[in-house]
């Protein structure tokens, strides 16, 4: 595989073989999982010179790892970025990155719908550090330009957004970024690589919970980082080692496993969320149905220039208020009632009152998740099956 020039292949075969194919020390097909907490230098010299980064060698799992550097190659490769680097989990990716730019007294400028998790961070965390988000509406690019000044390091954008699917233009923010000499970090965990590549757009940094799609299967957290070599090594040698969020040897094998079905698994996604969001659109009990692939979506052109997919996550509003949803969440049988996405396995669940809880009730109101509001993450399940499920259970619904 070595002699094949991956660069030019496919994303589809990038995903199987974009890892490094058979390992050499061992010939094992699959990357082992080496778990080793530590990694014997041959010799004192060879030690030093690895310390000293005169010479490449693992010293030291915090570090980095052998299945980890399986991982960041293939994210990376699939990114089109220089380097990755792996973190315990999407927030630790987020947090280093968010740290490694800014100091005390600086301020990032944000869109406001974001992950709830990504809210808390900027609006409790970090304050305590003296690290100011400012929080815009994203949709208008005017809104970031506003917030920009001396002492802003990065601008920061989730898209599509969690849970609203509200896109933003990643073209215009990485004009304006350049434009101030600050780099751009892309949230790109709703699409993946194989719906929309923010790098070849102009962003600067990807960030990733992939816990959700590159996983794939519900059973991992672990977060990742694309960027330029230059910053991947600087982030790996300081917030890396030094907060210590990495990512387990285990987890990044499970990632390695979950990439080689993503092109598949993301396809299906698609196909089957796309059925059930037209489905959902003309249900009598549904007021209005977000999903990027519906042309009713506010944004379907811009969905169109930036993105090559729609992904799986549907988000709608369910007439009768909050205890509608409520019946309906307790009344399906095959989406599971449960936070988290991009599972094979169909999720349900209210961010209202779930992932989105941080948000106080202005917040939410102001980014329009509303108590009605219910998210899908669609699986891979057979689409008449989850339709069927969805229909007994909005007939038990009361408007
Ligand atoms: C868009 C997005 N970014 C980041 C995160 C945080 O990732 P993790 O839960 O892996 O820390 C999440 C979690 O749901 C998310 O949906």
């Amino acid at each position: 595989m070595s002699r094949i020039n991956l660069k030019k292949m496919k994303f589809a075969t990038l995903c199987v073989h974009g890892s490094g194919g058979v390992d050499p020390a061992t010939g094992a097909v699959s990357i082992p999982i080496y778990q080793s907490s530590t990694f014997a230098f041959h010799n004192a010299r060879e030690g030093a010179q690895i310390f000293a980064g005169e010479r490449d060698g693992y010293v030291y799992t915090r570090i980095g790892n052998p299945t980890q550097a399986a991982l960041e190659k293939e994210i990376a490769f699939l990114e089109n970025g220089e380097a990755a680097l792996a973190f315990g989990s999407g927030m630790a990716a987020i947090s280093s990155v968010v740290l490694s730019l800014c100091e005390s007294g600086s301020n990032v400028v944000s869109s406001n719908t974001l992950y709830g998790g990504t809210h808390q961070l900027f609006k409790e965390t970090l304050v305590r550090y003296q690290i100011e988000v400012r929080e815009v509406d994203g949709t208008q690019i005017e809104n970031f330009a506003s917030e920009i000044d001396e002492y802003t390091r990065c601008i920061y954008i989730e898209t599509p957004a969690n849970p609203t699917l509200t896109i933003i233009d990643i073209e215009a923010c990485a004009r304006l970024a350049r434009k101030h000499n600050i780099p751009l970090i892309v949230d790109n965990t709703f699409s993946t690589p194989y719906f929309q590549r923010p790098l070849d757009i102009g962003a600067d940094i990807v960030v990733h919970s992939a816990t959700k799609y590159i996983g794939g299967h519900g059973d991992t957290v672990a977060g990742l980082v694309v960027g330029s070599k230059a910053y991947i090594d600087e982030l790996r040698n300081s917030i890396l080692r030094d907060l210590g969020g990495i990512i387990s040897p285990l987890n990044a094998w499970l990632l390695v496993r979950g990439l080689k079905t993503l092109a598949i698994r993301m396809e299906r996604h698609q196909e089957t969320a796309l059925e059930v969001a037209k489905y959902l659109n003309f249900h009598p009990k549904v007021r209005r149905v977000w999903y990027p692939g519906l042309t009713t979506h506010p944004q379907y052109e811009l969905v169109k220039k930036q993105m090559t997919g729609f992904g799986g996550i549907v988000s709608f509003e369910i007439k009768g208020g909050r205890k509608a949803g409520e019946t309906l969440m307790n009344n399906v049988h095959l989406f599971t009632l449960a936070v988290s996405l991009g599972d094979v396995d169909s999720l349900i669940e209210h961010p209202a009152s779930m992932t989105h809880s941080t948000y106080g009730q202005q917040d939410l109101k102001k980014c329009g998740i509303s108590e009605e509001f219910v998210r899908l993450s669609v699986g891979i399940e057979d689409r008449h099956d989850l339709i069927d499920d969805l229909s007994q259970a909005l007939r038990k619904v009361k408007i």
